[in-house]
């Protein structure tokens, strides 16, 4: 197998993140500050696979992975306190879907450091740090906040109504 090539004859370093997902209007949830949150693990994510691609090292790259781990670590909690506390009816299945997400993002950290400077092949290697990252950033945003966080929208929208007819 021509692990340079993953995506037919194109290969990895010419894959531009945010060519392939365009963070806009569609991938809002209508609730500000969860919208803000995603969209900052989004650029963040977004920026740590591009500097990879540009061969960014991987002394330089950790800073950035642990900070996107702590702003997902945070943003899951926030997410379940919030959907708590409309009474969001499918919580325990969106938790459990953040579980494996931490999971994964565990893994990541904990590969992390087995990679060498100079065993690293930039942009090619399926087992190189950006390749994880990109695949998890599509999965964050095309699997979990394109399906499972758009299922909750519909509910806030719903506890807002309600709050707004009990304050009248
Ligand atoms: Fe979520
Ligand atoms: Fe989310």
């Amino acid at each position: 197998m021509n692990i340079s090539a993953p995506f037919g004859c194109m290969q990895l370093q010419h894959l531009s993140l945010s060519n392939l997902i365009q963070f806009g209007d569609h991938l809002f949830i209508d609730h500000p500050a969860i919208d803000a949150q995603h969209k900052a693990i989004f650029d963040i994510g977004t920026g740590v696979y591009e500097n990879w691609r540009r061969g960014g090292s991987i002394n330089v790259l950790r800073p950035a992975v642990e900070k996107l781990t702590n702003l997902m670590h945070a943003h899951f909690s926030y997410e379940e306190r919030v959907l708590g506390e409309i009474g969001y009816e499918d919580l325990k299945n969106h938790a459990i879907e953040h579980r494996r997400m931490r999971d994964e993002l565990s893994i990541m950290n904990e590969q992390f450091p087995m990679f060498k400077e100079e065993k690293e092949v930039r942009g090619g290697s399926l087992l190189a740090p950006g390749w994880s990252i990109m695949q998890f950033i599509l999965g964050f945003t095309i699997g979990h906040v394109a399906c499972c966080d758009m299922g909750y929208n519909r509910a806030l929208v719903a506890s807002r109504e309600q709050s707004s007819i009990g304050c009248a």
